[in-house]
């Protein structure tokens, strides 16, 4: 629809649509409104000037009923509005359960894009059309801005933290990816490209260009490879609380306040592990700040995700789900 306009991205995303119909209703109604101000501004000019003969005695000074409806009328208009944006605004927060996984890591200047299945791409992602995707991303510097204009979603992206935004693609083609977040000398040549194709020729792709490992399966290998199975293992008398089917269960605390266990507090725990501690713990766990890549930390958080949900989850996305539940079995290296 937008194609022939210039300055205007091509609508390639079911929130697109959503984003654009406030859009254009915003602008139009300030045009209508700058367009009204104007218009009646010239005509008082014109009918008030000088050498007028209006009639210029006994001036009103009140009218309720004049400004009562100049009060109602922009305050009902406001409030549709901010109630249209807030529903669109939900839709585009909210994820569907179903979305497929990608991380994104942001780096001074250059974007990498995880699939879940191992395959990692720079400043290219290739994602099926009529799939919503989830993006869950973070910076290894400073802070970034994700950008698709064709799908109408922009995220920051921050160091130290976890933020998501998701899209569902509708048109395969070339869309621009941009950085929207002043970063340094080359954030304008921090860009790059999302080819949306027709769901088989993405699933050819995603198992056609399939090197290394997946996220879970390399996950495992930092888990075992930094001693983290050492504490984090089913053993009775574990030095760590036992990360199985942990993931999304609210976790108590120390103090007695409860935490949800998701990828942000995952993160933390890693980076800062003394910040929220588990309850029942005596054991201060070292930090591993520095120690693991922002990629790594988030296969550590794929593998956890994986811990515990046998089956379906685990046995889909990696060959290594079987082996994903071993971990607990793991004797203590100390
Ligand atoms: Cu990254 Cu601008």
């Amino acid at each position: 629809m937008f194609e022939n306009i210039p300055l205007f991205p091509p609508q390639a995303s079911t929130s697109a649509p959503l984003v654009d119909g406030l859009y254009f209703f915003l602008v139009g109604m300030s045009l209508f409104g700058s367009l009204l101000i104007a218009g009646l501004l010239l005509a008082f000019a014109y009918r008030y000037r000088r050498r007028s003969a209006a009639d210029r005695t006994n001036p009103v000074s009140e009218a309720m009923a004049l400004e009562l409806t100049w009060t109602a009328i922009p305050l009902g208009l406001f409030l549709f509005i901010f109630f249209w944006g807030a529903s669109v605004y939900f839709h585009l927060s909210r994820p569907p359960d179903d979305a497929m996984e990608i991380r994104v890591v942001g780096k001074r200047w250059m974007w990498k894009l995880q699939h879940l299945n191992g395959n990692r791409e720079i400043n290219e992602l290739h994602v099926p059309a009529g799939r919503p995707v989830r993006l869950t991303m973070t910076s290894e510097d400073v802070i970034h801005s994700f950008f698709i204009p064709a799908f109408r979603i922009k995220m920051d992206v921050l160091p130290g933290r976890y933020s998501t935004a998701w899209f569902e693609a509708t048109e395969p083609g070339r869309y621009h990816l941009f950085c929207a977040e002043y970063c340094g000398t080359k954030h304008s040549s921090m860009i790059g490209s999302v080819i949306v194709m027709e769901p088989s020729e993405f699933q050819a792709w995603l198992t056609g260009e399939q090197r290394g490992i997946s996220a879970s399966a390399a996950g495992q290998k930092l888990f075992l490879g930094l001693g983290c199975v050492t504490c984090h293992n089913a053993a009775s008398k574990a030095r760590g609380p036992n990360l199985e089917g942990l993931f999304g269960k609210s976790v108590r605390l120390e103090g007695g306040s409860t935490v949800l266990f998701d990828e942000t507090y995952l993160r933390e725990s890693i980076v800062e592990p003394n910040a929220r501690r588990a309850e029942g713990f005596e054991i201060q766990m070292p930090t591993f700040k520095g120690l693991v890549s922002e990629e790594g930390i988030l296969d550590l958080i794929e593998y956890i995700k994986s811990l515990g949900e046998e089956g379906e989850e685990a046995g889909r996305e990696t060959e290594a789900g079987g082996e994903a539940g071993k971990g607990k079995e793991a004797a203590p290296r100390s």
